[in-house]
């Protein structure tokens, strides 16, 4: 454990200078002169002295011969990711016995190319941590539409039950895992390159004939064999306090389930906390763990509140960051839009074209707010958003025309006016862009924070079989860390 805590400290140490910059928000960025107040001193004197477009170049194309600041700083940054802590293990060197695997189902319909890749991945895995632990019984908490849960229970057959607080969430689980069942045994000939041959034939029973259509329907309907027997579904909204033993004992009056898998994949906000926070209260029963969090904007931290339109989605009275004592004891704070950019997805920071087409809405929206604070007064401020309009627009004037629309304001600007306007402000896009970059670097650290000390929690609670594993390809899916416990005896 102190060697946990040890490399948490050095990744909070590190990151606790640029907190600010990972906390500033690109709309104010010219109106709130974001380059002078965060960007690392030497960054910002360098690229003033030489041309900020030049150094931008340079760090592009790989030019050695103007000293690449910024690509000290990604490497630095680079240096405090998940991958390189002892506690990450690659997944292919966890040895797993792979008796919990069978070669995969290709499933065509149903889910994006991106969820067949989360599902197809995290089932695997889930099934070998679920034959290693000798489980019982897996609950999939915050199941949504079912897509895990349908694939473990018709591919690995476990007995599983998901959980999630949406009725309507529920009710399409259990129709998605009839249809998915409907079609399973097409997918698995497909998956063994069996298409062309026929189906085996089934025992066609005779029909006989029926009274009414009623009689009918109840006799010959199709059946699902897993619903309600090997796969269960149930509405609750789940929390620390949600009291396991009530629901097992709901669910399975008549069996005692003391080896229990939970399992939760893209568990938002504060029900990745709440899950290891049940691992920790019910240990009795679960034994295992496999989580992967998502939208870490969401959570509550202990030492910084949320702004009030956001607690408005995510007040669950209980904050979840820190986890740890040992950060709880540093009062370490985040902030709401250093969690936004540890949920941003992964972008190749060497690509010129990229880094132009990801910040040329972040580019009109603050130029945007530049021009609504010379020409407003602040009563006329608009609240809305202007939603994603920029990459539909070719210059700010289409910007403008759109956002206008869409905030119901009038700003009364001719072409040339804004010709000149935009002109005197060229300068802040390239600004921004190592703005960007910077804070695109720091992505992985943050989250790195949130995971180790969601691993520290465990671990401080005599959870120490634990570690992270990524399971899925960041380029497809970037929420794709997990966290994994086993019980003490295992691995
Ligand atoms: C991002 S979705 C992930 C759904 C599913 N696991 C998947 O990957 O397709 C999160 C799910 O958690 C559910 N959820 C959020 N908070 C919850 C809570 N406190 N208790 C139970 N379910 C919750 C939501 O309704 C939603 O279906």
């Amino acid at each position: 454990m102190e060697l946990l805590k040890e490399e948490l400290n050095r990744v909070v140490d590190y990151v606790a200078p640029y907190l600010q910059l990972a906390n500033s928000h690109t709309v104010d960025f010219i109106v709130n002169d974001t380059w002078q107040r965060v960007i690392p001193e030497e960054i910002r004197i360098h690229s003033d002295r030489i041309e900020v477009h030049d150094v931008l170049d340079a760090f592009y194309r790989n030019d050695s011969s103007i000293t690449n600041l910024i690509q000290q700083f990604i490497e630095q940054a680079t240096e405090h990711e998940l991958k390189h802590s002892r506690y990450f293990k690659p997944i292919d060197e966890l040895n797993f016995p792979k008796n919990g695997s069978k070669s995969s189902v290709k499933i065509t319909e149903f889910m994006s190319a991106k969820k067949l890749h989360e599902v197809e991945s995290m089932s695997q895995f889930v099934a070998d941590v679920a034959s290693l632990s000798n489980t019982s019984l897996i609950v999939d908490i915050g199941s949504g539409k079912g897509y895990l849960t349908s694939v473990l229970a018709l591919q690995h057959r476990f007995k599983i039950l998901g959980i999630d607080c949406s009725q309507t969430n529920i009710t399409g689980a259990t129709k998605t895992t009839m249809k998915l069942e409907k079609k399973w045994k097409v997918y698995q000939r497909r998956s063994q390159n069996l298409t062309k041959e026929k189906p085996p034939p089934t025992n066609q029973v005779a029909k006989e004939p029926c009274s009414s259509n009623e009689e009918y329907h109840n006799k010959y309907k199709w059946k699902s064999a897993i619903v309600g027997d090997l796969y269960k579904q149930r509405v609750q909204s789940i929390s620390k306090t949600t009291n396991m033993d009530d629901i097992l004992s709901e669910e399975y009056p008549r069996e005692d389930h003391q080896n229990v898998l939970l399992v939760g994949l893209h568990t938002c906000g504060n029900l990745a906390p709440a899950c290891l926070e049940l691992l920790v209260e019910n240990r009795n029963r679960i034994k295992s763990i496999v989580n992967i969090g998502c939208c870490y904007h969401l959570l509550e931290e202990k030492f910084v509140s949320n702004p009030d339109w956001l607690k408005r989605n995510s007040v669950c009275g209980n904050p979840t960051f820190p986890m740890s004592e040992y950060l709880t004891e540093r009062r370490f704070a985040l902030g709401r839009d250093a969690r936004m950019c540890g949920t941003q997805k992964p972008i190749n920071l060497k690509d010129s074209d990229e880094i132009t087409n990801a910040t040329k809405p972040l580019f009109y929206r603050a130029l945007l707010q530049k021009l609504m604070i010379e020409k407003l007064s602040a009563d006329d401020f608009p609240q809305g958003m202007t939603g994603r309009i920029a990459h539909k627009c070719n210059t700010f004037r289409e910007y403008l025309t759109k956002a206008e629309k869409k905030l119901d304001v009038n700003l009364q600007v001719n072409d040339q006016d804004l010709d000149s306007f935009v002109e005197q402000n060229t300068l802040h896009w390239d600004r921004l862009k190592i703005f960007f970059i910077l804070k695109s670097a720091l992505s992985p650290v943050i989250e790195s924070i949130i995971l180790l000390d969601r691993l520290l929690y465990l671990f401080e609670n005599n959870i120490s079989n634990a570690f992270v594993v990524r399971l899925f390809d960041p380029d497809v899916s970037p929420r794709c860390h997990a966290i994994v416990a086993l019980p003490p005896s295992q691995l």
